[in-house]
């Protein structure tokens, strides 16, 4: 029967077979639990051989660039940890449509990851974290021809560097990944992560996307994600997040009137991610996070709660 030890024996000896004495592999690294996975296979298959490049494309979650690529150094892995978030920045500023955005940080992430994996000399595998259900089901519901994981798309590399594929965790489901990632003592932060959209916080930022924007929602998000952790409520959703809206509300200060930003908390409860109902968070918890964001975050003055489900309603608003 499968087990997941002798899935990462059998997986092992055949990267070492596969893949030559001397071939260096890339791979592109997330902090999500498939790339980390495959990155963990890859180097107990053949070390430092294993180039992973990690790139902040500036809308990870806050402190997440650093606390990720911490981690991975103490597994021992040799990443490179890319900061290009200026670059995204760049490519999206005026963008105010959702698939304009998706497609901007896509092209600039194969722009980015191209520069970088040219830099690994001698390279002869790019690696993938692609596990089952991304194989069968490669398009995303949110209109044509964008696919959900567009940040795995690396576009036209493996034909220019004369890369062959590698995809160890290919016949897996997400379930087993975690197996596998356990076996292989992925920390607990990574192997338990939420999912998180590869556009990240670019699509939870209604409208155009600014650095200012960027920090108000990644300090909303990290008291409401720090929130369910703290009140023991994480593992109980499949999803969670914040959405900056573009739209300003009438608050008071102290004698002042204030006007502004609204944001939605978005939290779910899913199997699979294709349907999801919202997650019934105990009311003294949302009240904790709305009075904290509140307090703390200036610029935002109203906190809402999204209690629609998938279908008809998606878990991105965007
Ligand atoms: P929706 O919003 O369609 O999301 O209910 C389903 C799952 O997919 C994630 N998602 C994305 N992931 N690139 C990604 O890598 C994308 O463009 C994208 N859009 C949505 C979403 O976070 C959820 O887990």
């Amino acid at each position: 029967s499968w087990t997941p030890e002798h899935f990462v024996d059998s997986m092992v000896l055949a990267l070492q077979n596969t893949i030559g004495p001397d071939d260096k592999v890339i791979l592109g690294l997330s902090g999500g639990v498939d790339s980390s996975v495959a990155a963990l296979l890859l180097h107990r298959a053949i070390g430092p051989r294993l180039h992973g490049i990690f790139v902040n494309n500036g809308l990870l979650r806050k402190d997440e660039f650093e606390s990720v690529l911490h981690s991975y150094k103490d597994l021992g892995l040799n990443v490179r940890g890319v900061d290009a978030s200026q670059e995204f920045y760049a490519a999206l500023a005026g963008i105010s449509d959702p698939e304009g955005k998706r497609k901007a940080i896509g092209r600039t992430f194969i722009e980015i990851f191209d520069q970088e994996a040219q830099k690994v000399e001698g390279a002869r595998w790019l690696a993938q974290g692609t596990i089952y259900p991304d194989v069968i089901e490669s398009v995303s519901v949110k209109g044509p021809a964008v696919t959900i994981k567009s940040h795995h798309n690396v576009g036209g590399l493996p034909e220019k560097m004369n890369l062959k594929i590698v995809e160890p965790l290919r016949a897996l489901f997400k379930d087993e990944v975690r197996q596998v990632g356990d076996a292989l003592e992925l920390p607990h932060n990574i192997l338990h992560r939420h999912p998180f959209p590869g556009p990240g916080l670019g699509i939870r930022i209604l409208g155009d996307v600014t650095p200012h924007k960027v920090d108000l929602l990644q300090r909303a998000d990290a008291i409401f994600i720090d929130g369910l952790r703290e009140f023991g409520l994480y593992e109980h959703v499949w999803q969670a997040g914040v959405m900056l809206l573009p739209i300003q509300s009438v608050g008071v200060m102290g004698d002042e009137r204030t006007y502004e930003q609204v944001v939605a908390l978005r939290a779910v409860t899913s199997v699979d991610g294709m349907t999801a109902d919202w997650a019934h968070l105990p009311y003294d918890f949302l009240a904790h996070v709305s009075n904290k964001i509140i307090n703390q975050v200036r610029g935002i003055n109203r906190v809402v709660y999204d209690i629609s489900s998938k279908p008809p309603a998606t878990i991105e608003w965007e």
